[in-house]
């Protein structure tokens, strides 16, 4: 049976659109139509909807929210790499950690939290994990080093979970790196080690929401090329709610097509997409 191909309607790509903004802040403006309606075709041949407005209206009537989740999985851009944007990666070995190091154990607290705010399918926080593992070496059991991250996508975050990456994804890593952090098996696929696994917590977490169920706060938070798909307001209440769950004199990384604004209230601007939390709470 051939699949069907449905069109999408000016009305109908607005209630697709508004539901996608209001849901997840993610801003489809008015030229991605076509996008739209390529990305979604699947779900309405397999769902047998008539229209995408009968889909919209089952999206809303379901109570469960995998409706919506399997929106958003077809509508958001998941594309990553290892050492993606490695000026933050090199900024975090050689500044940021010699610093916090240096400082936190003069206060006797060993403990690290880093927040990986849209990881994926994981390339981001398994990155992170690798330049710390490498950076405290043998003193890293001495340390209480946890990554959190996070995603709207369950698919992508399942991904990120299971940790396994083919060959190809792996090739913005050297090989010493590779043997040491990855098995490989028979098919050419590199499973991440628990010397990764073990301290990254993947969680499903809307940024749209209100508060985060955090305990603690953060030395640093990566959210890297998720803000570029936000308007400015959204963008504005998000970097504010950052700076709630960051401490003081921490740091926030952003991806290098994105800015706050050299003027922004809640942070100081130290180099091209990197942020440095200075004010006391
Ligand atoms: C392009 S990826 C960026 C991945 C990684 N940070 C990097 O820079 O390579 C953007 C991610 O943001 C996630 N995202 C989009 N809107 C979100 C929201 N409202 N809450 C949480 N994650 C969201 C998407 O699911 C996607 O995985």
């Amino acid at each position: 049976m051939t699949a069907e191909h449905y069109n999408i309607s000016n009305e109908e790509y607005h209630l697709i659109k508004n539901l996608v903004y209001d849901r997840f802040g993610i801003d489809l403006g008015s030229k991605k139509q076509s996008l739209v309606t390529g990305r979604l075709q699947k779900i309405l041949n397999t769902g047998g909807f008539k229209t995408f407005e009968a889909y919209y209206h089952f999206i809303l009537e379901d109570q469960s929210g995998q409706a919506l989740s399997t929106l958003v999985d077809r509508i958001s851009t998941n594309h990553t790499f290892f050492f993606r944007e490695n000026e933050h990666f090199e900024f975090l070995r050689t500044e940021i950690l010699p610093e916090l190091k240096a400082r936190l154990s003069k206060t006797g607290d060993q403990s690290l939290r880093i927040w990986s705010a849209g990881c994926s399918s994981g390339e981001e926080p398994y990155t992170l994990a690798i330049v710390l593992r490498e950076f405290f070496g043998l003193d890293f059991s001495n340390w209480d080093i946890r990554i959190l991250a996070t995603d709207i996508s369950a698919n992508v975050l399942k991904k990120a979970q299971d940790g396994v990456y083919p060959k190809e994804a792996l090739q913005t890593l050297d090989g010493r790196l590779i043997n040491k952090y990855f098995i490989s098996d028979q098919d050419d696929n590199f499973q991440a080690r628990a010397s990764l696994k073990d301290f990254i917590l993947f969680r499903r977490l809307n940024l749209m929401r209100e508060d985060y169920p955090f305990r603690q706060k953060f030395h640093l938070i990566l959210c890297r090329n998720v803000m570029i798909y936000f308007d400015q307001p959204t963008r504005e209440v998000l970097t504010e709610k950052f700076h709630r769950y960051l401490r003081p004199d921490s740091y926030l990384f952003i991806g290098h097509a994105e800015s706050l604004g050299r003027g922004n209230p809640y942070f100081k601007y130290i180099k091209p997409a990197i942020y440095y939390r200075t004010d006391q709470e």
